[in-house]
């Protein structure tokens, strides 16, 4: 057969459907957190959508969805969980691209696509845990007993999907995994090109780390005699960010994104910190690196500035190359779509593939993000390459079929 016709208004309708389950904030943007009322609904509405193109709705023990097409099939998709302030097109754009190209695929007697939206890849419980968790990468009982930010254990919030989990789905049903997804990054916006088939995908580390001193009156007592959490916390950052130096690339990235500090007023010394550490990089010798000088600088800290050290259980995803033959397909289906105007390049920002390639050959797609930002509700992509992206992934399911 030839390529796969795609209805680019359909698919244009449903993100914009499944956009509005969790509209918040401004512009576009969308909070649908893993198993929060909005993605729950989110999932069911994607669960009709998915029998409505012929697909089976499942949902697995984590409360991911997948359609399943008959027989064995190329597996497309993303997730639909959003960060806690999300944009409309982290996930849901690979999702929707895989409704419409498995729908137009089964019109066409092309190729059987099935369709997928892990849960939880944004990691409101761990890293990427719905396909971690269906990889084997994660053991369901771990993932279980995972706790969010503000101690709810991902067992009990799982239970709002009631009756719907339990469904086993075999890797082995699907022959190979392709994710669309927004480049989130500024390089494919800043070049004027408009795909990006990605070669690997970096690994990442993620830890909680607590610093507890002594809570006191923030006018009684000297200087010398605090022993100021927050103080602590600032300590550690200015230290890794001296001793990463030597260790770093230009494209290595840390970040403390959540600091919670205890009790939080104006007039008490904070008498605990708890905050987030977390590193990224494509070769996983640098990540050990940084996980050694973190520890260390931790206990340093903790012994000089008189501080109990709390360090919780790393997470981490190992850096992963995508299928050498798929990203050919790719490659082969971007220059027939958009000549010249595409790249090969590394991802930086973590993906369900990262799991599923352990189970099958896995390869990515990316379209650019306008001004390189996500995971902000400012995020967004020019419709028109938006479609391009579309284009490209049915030129490759229609080479695979
Ligand atoms: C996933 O969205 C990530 O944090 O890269
Ligand atoms: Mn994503
Ligand atoms: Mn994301």
């Amino acid at each position: 057969m030839g390529v796969i016709e795609v209805d680019v208004a359909r698919f244009l309708q449903d993100l914009h459907a499944l956009r509005a389950i969790g509209a918040a904030g401004v512009g576009k943007g969308v909070v649908r957190p893993a198993y929060s009322k909005a993605d729950i609904a989110a999932r069911d509405w994607l669960a009709v959508r998915m029998r409505d193109a012929g697909l089976a709705p499942v949902f697995d023990d984590m409360g991911s969805l997948f359609g399943l097409a008959s027989g064995r099939s190329v597996l497309l998709g993303s997730h639909t969980d959003t960060q806690p302030e999300g944009g409309w097109l982290d996930g849901a754009l690979g999702v929707i691209a895989a409704l419409e190209v498995a729908r137009a695929s089964r019109e066409a007697g092309g190729p059987p696509v099935s369709v997928v939206s892990f849960q939880d890849e944004e990691g409101r419980f761990g890293v990427t845990t719905g396909s971690a968790v269906w990889s084997g990468v994660l053991s369901a009982m771990q993932a279980a007993q995972l706790q969010d930010k503000d101690g709810v254990i991902l067992d009990a919030a799982r239970a709002a999907m009631g009756a719907r989990l339990g469904a086993r789905v075999y890797p082995a049903r699907f022959s190979a995994f392709v994710e669309m997804h927004i480049e989130q990054g500024p390089v494919l916006d800043q070049a004027g090109e408009k795909i990006g088939v990605v070669e690997a995908i970096v690994g990442i580390r993620d830890m909680t780390i607590s610093f507890t001193g002594q809570q006191n009156h923030a006018g009684t007592t000297p200087m010398a005699l605090r022993r100021d959490a927050f103080q602590a916390l600032s300590a550690f950052n200015s230290v890794i960010n001296d001793r990463f130096r030597n260790i770093v690339t230009p494209d290595t990235v840390w970040t403390i994104g959540f600091v919670e500090l205890h009790p939080g007023a104006h007039s008490i010394v904070p008498g605990r910190v708890r905050f987030s550490m977390q590193w990224r990089d494509g070769d996983a010798e640098r990540l050990a690196r940084m996980e050694a000088v973190i520890r260390e600088t931790a206990e340093e800290i903790a012994s000089e500035m008189g501080m109990a050290l709390e360090l919780g259980d790393m997470l981490g995803i190992e850096p992963v190359a995508m299928d050498a033959e798929l990203r050919n397909v790719l490659a082969v289906a971007a220059e027939g779509e958009v000549p010249g105007k595409w790249r090969h390049m590394p991802s930086g920002a973590l993906h369900d593939a990262s799991n599923v390639a352990g189970l099958m050959p896995a390869a990515m797609l990316f379209v650019p993000s306008i001004g390189g930002i996500s995971h902000a509700f400012d995020e967004d992509t020019d419709e028109a390459d938006l479609v391009t992206g579309l284009q490209v992934l049915a030129r490759a399911v229609s080479a695979l079929g």
